[in-house]
């Protein structure tokens, strides 16, 4: 086989990848490990900044998000009864999107499935080789066979456990790593919302966001340490501790059910550099990992493939590869802003445990000066509605 740009890896940074290729006039072929509906089947954040909005919408995928998502205009910080809006619209003149990120997969599929692009699901033991060479080769096992699919370029787009970031030489590449002494148990149930906006919620009990993905369907979080697993959470223990976290009016009017969707996943911060490496790049989850306080991910993700699809059209269609050299140094300014906010959003929201009390009253007093500061607001909206691309 042969293409001009092979992208490993059939999460959202991959297909929109290919999507906003194929558009522009270049061929792809997607190598993805697990089949649609497990891809599909991963429930993952929903926040999208404006810019995430604006790019979806360029790569033809935007209808349904425009129908079925819900701009939000701001979004709350608790401490404990005290309730800071952060008013994204009024201090910054943007808002973002509630819409789920399997949302955002389900419509790259369809639309790549219409314009008949080549994904190739179930695909195993990826190899890429010559990299450095000006025509990379990459080898798999599909369907019980060995095949070699030979291009010009190749996207490393297989999130935190794939083979691209493994492949760049340990020595030609730094690693930064801050991993969270805690997770969060994420819970959907199919119950109203309950808040009209997101709320990341401090306390002394540790963290809780109240999140949405539609008006009938409810996304929840709580702090957790490492050690639980999901078992150890009845549905009913999940309530008491997320009402215990929330404001008190917020939690009194909450409506509970069962839980549809349980999991734990643990907090990291990680970037690996450069992004570049020949002809392979990083882009998304492969290069690096937010926690989720801030709803970064996948709109970091997006700018990776907003800078790298540019790149890629003008090498590949007008012999210009000043993009593909300057390609990581430009993704990584961004992403280390966003590596911060997050970071930030976590330390301000997060109990450690066994830290001592002037840690929790760091918080408070951050959540506090919020509250009177326009300025401290704004700070934080500009951050979170997403710096510019
Ligand atoms: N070969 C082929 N495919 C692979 C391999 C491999 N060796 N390893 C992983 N993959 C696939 C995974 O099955 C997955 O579908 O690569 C895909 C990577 O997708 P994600 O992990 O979702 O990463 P990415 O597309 O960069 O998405 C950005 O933003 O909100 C965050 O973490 C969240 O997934 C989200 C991310
Ligand atoms: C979610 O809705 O799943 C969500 C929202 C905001 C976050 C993280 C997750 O910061």
């Amino acid at each position: 086989m042969k293409t001009e740009v092979a992208i490993i890896g059939g999460g959202p940074s991959g297909l929109l990848l290919s999507q906003l290729l194929n558009r522009a006039g270049v061929a792809t072929v997607v190598l993805e490990r697990a089949s649609r509906a497990h891809v599909l089947g991963r429930i993952r954040a929903g926040v999208l900044e404006s810019g995430t909005v604006a790019l979806l919408t360029e790569a033809g995928v935007g209808a349904r998000m425009m129908r079925e998502g819900i701009p939000h205009e701001g979004c709350y910080l608790s401490d404990d009864d005290l309730m800071v809006r952060i008013n994204f619209h009024e201090l910054t003149g943007k808002s973002v999107m509630v819409y789920g990120q399997t949302e955002v997969t389900q419509d790259l599929y369809e639309a790549q499935s219409a314009m008949g692009t080549t994904i190739l699901h179930g695909v195993e033991d990826v190899v890429i080789e010559c990299a450095k060479d000006s025509a990379p080769v990459v080898s798999f096992l599909h369907e019980g066979a060995r095949r070699t699919l030979t291009c010009r370029y190749v996207a490393g787009c297989d999130g935190f456990h794939g083979v691209s970031r493994g492949t760049i030489p340990a020595a030609k590449r730094q690693e930064f790593e801050r991993v969270y002494p805690f997770g969060w148990l994420g819970v959907l149930s199919e119950t109203p919302p309950c808040s009209d906006e997101i709320i990341y919620a401090n306390s002394h009990r540790g963290f809780a966001l109240a999140s949405m993905r539609n008006p009938t369907l409810s996304r929840y979080y709580v702090q957790v340490p490492l050690s639980d697993r999901p078992e150890d959470w009845s549905d009913a223990r999940f309530w008491d501790e997320l009402r215990r976290r929330l404001p008190s009016d917020t939690a009194e009017a909450m409506i509970t059910g069962p839980s549809i969707e349980k999991s734990i996943a643990p907090l990291r911060s990680f970037v690996a550099e450069p992004l570049r490496w020949g002809n392979l790049f990083l882009v998304g989850d492969a290069a690096h990992i937010v926690p989720p306080t801030g709803a970064k991910g996948l709109n970091l993700a997006v700018s990776d493939v907003y800078y790298l699809h540019h790149a890629l059209i003008d090498a590949l269609k007008r012999d210009d590869t000043r993009g593909i050299e300057g390609y990581s140094d430009l993704a990584l300014q961004r992403i280390w802003k966003a590596m911060r906010f997050s970071w930030q959003m976590t330390m301000m929201l997060h109990h450690f445990e066994g830290e001592d009390s002037f840690a929790a009253q760091m918080r408070k007093a951050s959540l506090a000066h919020l509250a009177r500061s326009e300025t401290a607001r704004r700070e934080l909206a500009e951050n979170y509605i997403g710096l510019p691309f």
